[in-house]
């Protein structure tokens, strides 16, 4: 038995990504708050899921869901106070749910007071927080804005007369940069992130990590060493807080992301944009190999892990995908133009694209929660909610939690036009018929399947910690892989597609060896040869944990002597090597 290390809690975590406005309304002004979060920590409890990931809830102009912050100390009064956060963790806390946050500090909002100071007076020490030039520089193809088609002149300098200069912002021109290569600037995120600690998060998920560390302009003050960044941010963090974790959203070129992981003194976990895309490609195809594609392309994470997921709260950005494929993608999962934004993503969730299929809804998160790494559900997909393409952007998956059938689907007592965003009504994802209460009462619904998928991927620490291979089966809409940790193994095999199909692959079986399903429903014969074979219904999945005993553990231990508990990772080609 290897133990479990309190610093390593991340890597068989379940994480779910909650906004605090959109899940529960507990004083019925609309909003949802802490205090209604607060009373739906039993819910989510039960669920079974380890962490939460909370999006940006303090003081905000709110003009990009809350990334745009203006008091980096606070709660936004609208969810409530501070003091109900603290309940709120304490609440988190005695039930052993862990709590991350976003710390958005690659830009502020224009109204923070430090932009306001720069603003005001060249001579203000917050001059130097941000990056200005005097003349506007020439489109750089580098430095794109990041909401194509949604900033005037797709511009990243704006003149601000007050100040009668130019500022740098790489969204939209109310979230001006803030200059990292200043150290006063670096010793606020330093405190920012004390600050929360102390209230007891579990650690921050750094919000466009990429970006923090890119050199802002040629002639800008620039970085010495860029991941040193990254690297300080690590070390405040665990001073204060050893199991501390920063998760990154670094999506940057494949052969870049592993110098996030820093060799153990940088990110913890990095969202893994590139598998999300391959991911969805395969379902998108019903084929295995853009999978297998995406995970040869990953580093591999040896001493960090992948924060692996199907759908954010943003785009599903499948822009890193060959053309060809994206256009497959597009085709089959968003077909009408209006389902796509920025020409690189889908504004969709995920249970529609896939036509509230319950079968390829299951397939879909029992490979997700397979892969190597650790799974983030995006509050409402547990149930499959769907989205609303009449509100604007991406804000067409950001719609309130469905609990019930009634009106504003349980969300909130306020009336239908004073809610945060509408709740999704009618239809095959309205919450008249996709909601938390009527899958309570369905045995066989998503959600309790859903507990289930969550149960077993938390007893399953060969998926956090072994090490993980590819299986040969030689079809092309099957996938399947193993882990091996401690001398036992869990093998996981879905079909993708629309049609039965049979395997039959070399497990090494011996006699004594145990072999049994944790997951799915598939028929599996074990062979005398140390094979099996499975068949698998349409979209149908397996886990399988394989229990060594007798020659099997002796014969298996001696191979592995020396294999230590670090995750090996994903084995990948990958092109950094
Ligand atoms: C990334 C967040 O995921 C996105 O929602 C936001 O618009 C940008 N960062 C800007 O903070």
């Amino acid at each position: 038995m290897v133990s479990v290390s309190p610093e390593t809690w991340f890597k068989n975590a379940v994480v779910y990504a909650v906004d605090v406005e959109a899940f529960n309304d507990s004083d019925g002004d609309g909003v949802g708050d802490f205090q209604g979060l607060t009373q739906k920590l039993d819910y989510l409890d039960r669920l079974g899921v380890s962490a939460l990931w909370l999006l940006p809830f303090y003081p905000t102009p709110n003009r990009d869901n809350g990334y745009d912050v203006s008091d980096y100390y606070g709660v936004d009064p609208r969810l409530g106070t501070l003091g109900d956060f603290v309940e709120f963790m304490d609440e988190a806390e005695a039930r052993g749910i862990r709590v991350i946050i976003d710390l958005v500090v690659n830009h502020t909002s224009d109204q923070h007071p430090w932009f306001k100071a720069a603003q005001e007076d060249p001579d203000s020490k917050y001059r130097d927080y941000y990056v200005w030039v005097d003349e506007r520089p020439p489109p750089d193809p580098e430095r794109a804005t990041v909401f194509p088609g949604e900033v005037e002149d797709e511009r990243v300098w704006t003149y601000d007369e007050e100040a009668d200069a130019y500022y740098y912002h790489r969204f939209y021109p109310f979230q001006p940069d803030l200059n990292l290569a200043n150290p006063d600037v670096r010793a606020e995120i330093y405190r920012i992130m004390k600050f929360w600690l102390e209230l007891g998060v579990a650690g921050f998920r750094v919000d466009a990590a990429t970006l923090m560390i890119q050199p802002k302009h040629p002639d800008a003050e620039q970085l010495d060493d860029p991941h040193e960044v990254l690297r300080s941010l690590k070390r405040h963090a665990v001073a204060r807080r050893s199991d501390a974790v920063l998760l990154a959203e670094a999506d940057d070129a494949p052969g870049e992301l592993e110098s996030y992981f820093g060799d153990g003194a940088e990110m913890d976990l990095l969202m893994n944009f590139v598998l999300n895309a391959h991911l969805v490609a395969a379902l998108a195809t019903e084929r295995a190999a853009p999978l297998a594609e995406g995970l040869e392309r990953l580093p591999p994470a040896d001493v960090g892990q992948w924060m692996n997921f199907l759908r954010n709260y943003d785009e599903l950005n499948i822009g890193r995908l060959p053309k060809d494929l994206q256009d497959e993608v597009f085709e089959r999962f968003a077909p009408d133009t209006d389902m796509r934004i920025y020409g690189r993503g889908i504004r969709r969730r995920l249970a529609p694209m896939l036509d509230g299929d319950e079968r390829r809804v299951k397939l879909a998160f029992s490979l997700l929660f397979s892969m190597p790494g650790t799974p983030m559900l995006l509050y409402g997909d547990e149930i499959g909610m769907g989205e609303d393409l009449s509100l604007p952007g991406r804000t067409s998956v950001r719609t309130p939690m469905q609990w019930t059938d009634e009106e504003n689907a349980g969300f909130s007592t306020a009336s239908e036009d004073d809610l945060v965003l509408p709740v999704v009504s009618g239809g095959r994802f309205g919450h008249e018929e996709v909601n938390v209460a009527a899958q309570r009462a369905d045995a066989e619904s998503l959600l309790n399947w859903m507990e289930r998928l969550i149960a077993t991927r938390r007893e399953s620490r060969e998926i956090g910690e072994g090490s993980f291979s590819v299986i040969d089966v030689d079809h092309p809409c099957a996938f399947a892989h193993r882990y091996d940790f401690n001398g036992n193994a869990v093998v996981c095999v879905h079909n993708l597609s629309d049609g039965k199909c049979s395997l039959e692959f070399d497990l090494d079986l011996v006699q004594g060896d145990a072999l049994y399903p944790l997951l799915g429903n598939a028929d599996h014969t074990r062979h005398d040869d140390g094979s099996c074979e499975i068949t698998l219904d349409d979209y149908g999945y397996i886990w399988l944990r394989l229990h060594r005993t007798g020659a099997g553990a002796s014969r298996r231990s001696a191979s592995e002597s020396g294999q230590q508990s670090r995750p090996e990772g994903p084995r990948a080609q990958s092109e950094s090597r």
